[in-house]
C-alpha cells in the first residue's frame, strides 16, 4: 500500500511538472524582445534586465502622445523598446537581441563608396526611402553625397568593436564605436555618409565639410537626425559624429531638431533630464 502511494504521489508532481513546462515556463528565464545587455567584461550599466525593460515600457506607455503616430500609429506604447520600432533606442544603455535582423532590409539607390552588393549597403525599407530622398535634395542644392555604411549584423559589430578594441584599447574603443547589441547600424536605420569626393569618410576632419553642413541643416527634413551631435557626449556615450544618421521618421526628427535634443532626451526626459 504504502509503495502504491508513493508512486502515486511521484506520478502526480512529475505531470504537474511536466504540464507547467510545456505551458511555457522554465527555470531559465530569458529576457524576452528587448533586452538591457551587460558588458562582458562588466564595466557597463548594471541595471537589472527586468527593470529597465519595465521603466522603459512605464515610460513609453506615458508619451503615448509624444511618440510620433506617423512612425508608430495610435499604439505608440513601448515604441522605443521593440527592436523593430523606428523609434527603437540602441545606446549603451538598451540594446538588440543578438538574434534581431530586421525583415525589410534593401539596397537604397544612392551611391555608395564601394560597388559591392553587400550587407553594409542595406536599410530598412522605410529609411531606405528617405535615403533617396535626402540625396536628391542634397544633389539639388549642389551637394553630392555617399553612402560609407549601413546595416551591420551582430557578427560584423563584433568583429568591427574587437578590432577598434586590438588597435586602441576597449577605453578608447568605447567612445566612438559600440559593443556588440548596441549599434544603431543593427536596427537598419543608420548610415555613415560621406561628401561625394569620397575625403574623410567617418573621419572627424568631415565635420568641416559642405556635406556635413548640408547634413545638419536639412536632415531633419527627410526624417533622419545626427544622432551624435556635438556637446551631447554625455547623454549618447559617443563622440562627435556628424556622419552617422539615424531614421526616426519626419515628425519625429523635426521635433528633436527644433528643440536641439538627442534621441535619449526625445524619448526617455525623465532619464536625460530633459524639458
Ligand atoms: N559609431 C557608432 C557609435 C556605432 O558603432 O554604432
Ligand atoms: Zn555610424
Amino acid at each position: 500500500m504504502k509503495k502504491i502511494l508513493t508512486a502515486v504521489v511521484g506520478m502526480t508532481f512529475l505531470l504537474c511538472y511536466l504540464g507547467w513546462e510545456n505551458s511555457g515556463h522554465t527555470f531559465d528565464t530569458k529576457p524576452s524582445s528587448i533586452v538591457n545587455k551587460i558588458s562582458r567584461d562588466e564595466k557597463r550599466v548594471k541595471e537589472s534586465i527586468s527593470d529597465a525593460a519595465m521603466e522603459a515600457n512605464g515610460k513609453a506607455s506615458d508619451d503615448e502622445k509624444m511618440i510620433s503616430a506617423d512612425t508608430n500609429g495610435a499604439e505608440g506604447v513601448a515604441a522605443f523598446t521593440d527592436p523593430s520600432s523606428l523609434l527603437v533606442l540602441v545606446n549603451k544603455q538598451y540594446g538588440l537581441p543578438e538574434e534581431y535582423r530586421p525583415r525589410d532590409l534593401v539596397y537604397p539607390d544612392v551611391p555608395f563608396l564601394f560597388s559591392d552588393k553587400i550587407d553594409k549597403r542595406k536599410m530598412r525599407e522605410e529609411a531606405a526611402k528617405a535615403l533617396e530622398q535626402l540625396f536628391s535634395g542634397a544633389k539639388e542644392d549642389g551637394i553630392s553625397l555617399m553612402g560609407v555604411s549601413a546595416y551591420r549584423s551582430y557578427k560584423t559589430q563584433t568583429d568591427l568593436f574587437d578590432y577598434y578594441v586590438h588597435r586602441e584599447g576597449e577605453k578608447a574603443a568605447e567612445t566612438f564605436s559600440a559593443f556588440p547589441g548596441h549599434s544603431e547600424h543593427e536596427t537598419g536605420l543608420a548610415i555613415d555618409v560621406t561628401g561625394g569626393d569620397g575625403r574623410c569618410a567617418a573621419e572627424d576632419c568631415f565635420a568641416d565639410t559642405e556635406a556635413a553642413k548640408w547634413l545638419a541643416e536639412h536632415a531633419h527634413e527627410y526624417g533622419f537626425i545626427i544622432r551624435y551631435p556635438e556637446g551631447k557626449e554625455q547623454i549618447t556615450g559617443y563622440k562627435y559624429e556628424p556622419w552617422h544618421i539615424r531614421y526616426v521618421g519626419k515628425k519625429s526628427a523635426k521635433e528633436m531638431a527644433e528643440r536641439g535634443i538627442t534621441l535619449e532626451e526625445f524619448l526617455t526626459p525623465e532619464q536625460t533630464g530633459a524639458k
